[in-house]
């Protein structure tokens, strides 16, 4: 028999909003000010992986007062696919990264293992620098010390959320908000 799909078991109800629309929005153009004014000049490239950091870079590319490219990878996750620890790419760059100013926009940041392993994988192109900016931030999760994150939209507890590009078996990305996940008898949100 096939394994029921996600819309025809329950899905874990939606607890507390904690970031709103305005809050989202406020921060995007805070952040996209800060990078227009510390790369003015630079041959800027804006990273994201599929397909969490869609909105996020949709956003704030648009709102930056300075040009940029952007470009996308995916990777296999830690948790859904890789128990043993090992990312793989799934789709790579288009665009060559050798010289340029690389900016890793990412949705949330937990371990960090996802990153480490995603500047691992830029730095061996040579670019001219790679930082990272970050919608959310659990720092109480953090595996790997030390990550250059640049800019940090809200450091959030260690809950799990969904919306505006976060997903639970690719339900609820497309929320216009952040909400919190409620964990409830009957779903496995440590599957994540
Ligand atoms: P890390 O490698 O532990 O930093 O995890 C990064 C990835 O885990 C993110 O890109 C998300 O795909 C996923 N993730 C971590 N926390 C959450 C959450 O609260 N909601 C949805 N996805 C999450």
């Amino acid at each position: 028999m096939p394994s029921p799909r996600v819309t025809e078991t329950r899905l874990p109800a939606l607890g507390e909003v904690l970031v709103s629309e305005a809050q989202l929005r406020a921060r995007v153009q805070e952040l996209a000010a800060e990078i227009s004014r510390d790369y003015r000049g630079e041959d800027l490239l804006l990273v994201t992986v599929l397909k969490g950091g869609l909105y996020f870079l949709a956003d704030l590319s648009r709102a930056l007062r300075i040009p940029a490219a952007i470009d996308f990878m995916a990777i296999t996750s830690y948790r859904a696919d890789s128990p043993s620890g090992v990312a793989r790419l799934l789709k790579d760059l288009d665009e060559d990264i050798s010289g340029r100013h690389v900016l890793l926009v990412e949705d949330i940041i937990d371990t960090g293992l996802t990153a480490a392993y995603l500047l691992r994988v830029l730095r061996t192109r040579t670019p001219a620098s790679v930082a990272i900016c970050t919608l959310l931030d659990k720092t109480a999760r953090r595996i790997v010390p030390t990550l250059p994150i640049r800019y940090r939209g809200f450091e959030i507890p260690d809950v799990f959320v969904v919306g505006y590009g976060l997903d639970f078996q690719q339900q609820y990305r497309t929320l216009p908000y952040i909400a919190v996940l409620r964990d409830e008898p009957g779903t496995a949100l440590g599957g994540r």
